[in-house]
């Protein structure tokens, strides 16, 4: 379904990333090729070393790696990716995202890129319900980025309500939704 396909696929810093782990495998399984790029935050959830065991490639996190005499890497991974997925996204990407900020490796990235952004937004429902959250998704959807989930369900804290990451299953389907061209 996504052979020849890059998708980058970008974690941030909440509890829902462990299962990031799962959508890098599935979506290798599907074909991709993928390159993780993490915050600093995500790294207190799950590693990079388990990041890049599973994706078979470097994870980015840091802005200022050793130079390697290429172009910048936040340019070119934006470049090469035929989609990002930020999965889970945090309301603190969402709203940087939204306000046009890139103070790190994957606002950055997301900032230079080419291809299609979907975000796997998962949050408290608190947060989620938060008006300034709402405000950015809205305004996000409207500049064409593309949004799969949050979902009703189990929380953190063991909390029901509306904030839970989409099924894994249903982000891979949205990856391939939007590559093929769908909204
Ligand atoms: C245990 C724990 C769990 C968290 N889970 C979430 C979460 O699910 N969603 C969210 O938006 N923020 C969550 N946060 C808050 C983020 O980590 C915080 O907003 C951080 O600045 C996000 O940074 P990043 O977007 O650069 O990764 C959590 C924080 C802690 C300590």
């Amino acid at each position: 379904m996504l052979r020849g396909k890059t998708v980058l696929v970008g974690i941030t810093g909440g509890i829902a990333a462990y299962k990031a782990a799962i959508l890098v495998s599935k979506l290798r399984d599907a074909g991709a090729q993928v390159v993780v790029v993490m915050t600093h935050n995500a790294t207190q959830f799950i590693t990079p070393l388990t990041l890049q065991t599973l994706s078979g490639h470097s994870v980015y996190v840091d802005m200022f790696p050793p130079t390697t005499g290429e172009v910048a890497e936040h340019i070119s991974l934006g470049q090469k990716a035929d989609v990002l997925v930020i999965a889970p996204a945090t309301a603190n990407i969402i709203g940087k995202v939204a306000a046009g900020i890139a103070d790190d490796m994957l606002s950055t990235t997301i900032m230079a890129a080419q291809g299609q952004v979907i975000f796997a937004p998962a949050m408290h429902a608190q947060m989620y319900q938060n008006p300034i959250v709402q405000e950015k998704i809205a305004r996000l959807k409207e500049l064409g980025y593309h949004f799969v989930g949050p979902v009703e369900g189990k929380l953190a804290r063991r909390e029901v309500g509306m904030g839970r990451l989409a099924e894994i299953e249903d982000i891979v389907d949205k990856v391939v939704q939007v590559i093929g061209g769908e909204k």
